[in-house]
């Protein structure tokens, strides 16, 4: 099986940081970093210090494994340079199909021909990506949950000409890192974790619209009767409103879901999108007592 030496992250947003932080925390990978903007790089450099600091004073890592993970990530902003000694790259950069589309073909042109190249998208399959490149087999998707050092889950991804030496290699990498890699072996929008979320939550916002029990009590079920950590509406306002509503507009127009309930596009209309605005389903305003 090949040795994945050396690894580029490609975005340094909230989950490619993190995802460079993870790789480096494994060990065995020289992680290249990059970003469009040197102001993130930065930041991204020191969200990772501070999270080694708490990982050190909580006694889950070693002040010199974490010292040594910090020193393994080397910033730049040059994908192509970055991408020529690469034998994995992670794209992590924004949801947006054009975006991802360069990033790719520029890695293509420039990484070993060996090299696996991985989309860390939440919704965009990896044939669309692979059919950009020349190696089509040497694709799949490596599907993080965020944080990422903190989820242990990765949806390992196997497109229709991903090679299964690709997934057995991707596989083998995710479980180096300490993570726990799961084979999906058909590609399918929104992969496993993701359909399963969307159908529970989408059955909450019904019951709720119904009148069969109100949002507290739904969450309150939930949580005491399925052990989930938030119950629906709790997670709604946790991953934000707006960014849901996306995920079933998004459904609806492939014919896969219903029309997105009003109760969220109300909610969305009046600016009410969950922890982020101070508002959702509960009041997080200082003057608003949090509920659940
Ligand atoms: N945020 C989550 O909870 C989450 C969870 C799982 C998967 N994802 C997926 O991960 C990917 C990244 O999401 P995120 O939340 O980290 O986004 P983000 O907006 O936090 O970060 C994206 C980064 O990409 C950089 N970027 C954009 N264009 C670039 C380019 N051409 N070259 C180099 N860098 C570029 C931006 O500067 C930014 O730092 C998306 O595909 C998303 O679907 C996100």
């Amino acid at each position: 099986m090949a040795e994945l030496r050396n690894v580029l992250v490609v975005g340094a947003g909230t989950m490619g940081s993190q995802i460079a932080l993870q790789t480096a925390l494994g060990g065995a990978h020289e992680v290249y970093l990059v970003d469009a903007s040197e102001e993130q790089l930065e930041r991204a450099q020191d969200q990772n210090r501070k999270l080694v600091a708490r990982a050190v004073e909580k006694g889950r890592c070693s002040a010199a494994a974490g010292e040594s993970a910090l020193e393994a990530i080397s910033l730049g902003t040059d994908l192509d340079a970055a991408a020529r000694s690469a034998d994995l790259m992670i794209e992590a950069v924004y949801e947006d199909f054009a975006v991802k589309k360069e990033i790719f073909e520029r890695a293509d042109a420039a990484a070993p021909a060996p090299a696996i190249l991985a989309s860390n998208s939440s919704s965009i399959v990896i044939s669309r990506l692979a059919a950009v490149t020349g190696r089509p087999d040497r694709c799949c998707n490596l599907h993080f949950f965020h944080p990422v050092t903190v989820m242990p889950l990765c949806e390992v991804v196997q497109g229709p000409q991903t090679s299964d030496e690709t997934i057995a290699t991707a596989m083998e990498f995710v479980r180096g890192i300490g993570r726990v890699p799961v084979h999906i072996r058909k590609e399918i929008h929104g992969f496993v974790v993701n359909r399963i979320l969307v159908e529970a939550i989408e059955e909450a916002l019904r019951l709720y619209e119904g009148g069969y029990a109100g949002f507290e009590d739904i969450d309150l079920a939930v949580r005491k009767g399925l052990n989930w950590p938030m119950g629906p509406f709790q997670l709604l306002d946790f991953s934000g409103i707006d960014v849901f509503l996306g995920v079933l507009d998004d459904r609806h127009r492939q014919g896969e879901g219903p029309e997105p309930s009003r109760v969220l596009r109300d909610k969305a209309d009046r600016g009410e999108l969950g922890r982020k605005t101070g508002k959702g389903f509960y009041d997080y305003s200082p003057a608003g007592k949090e509920e659940g």
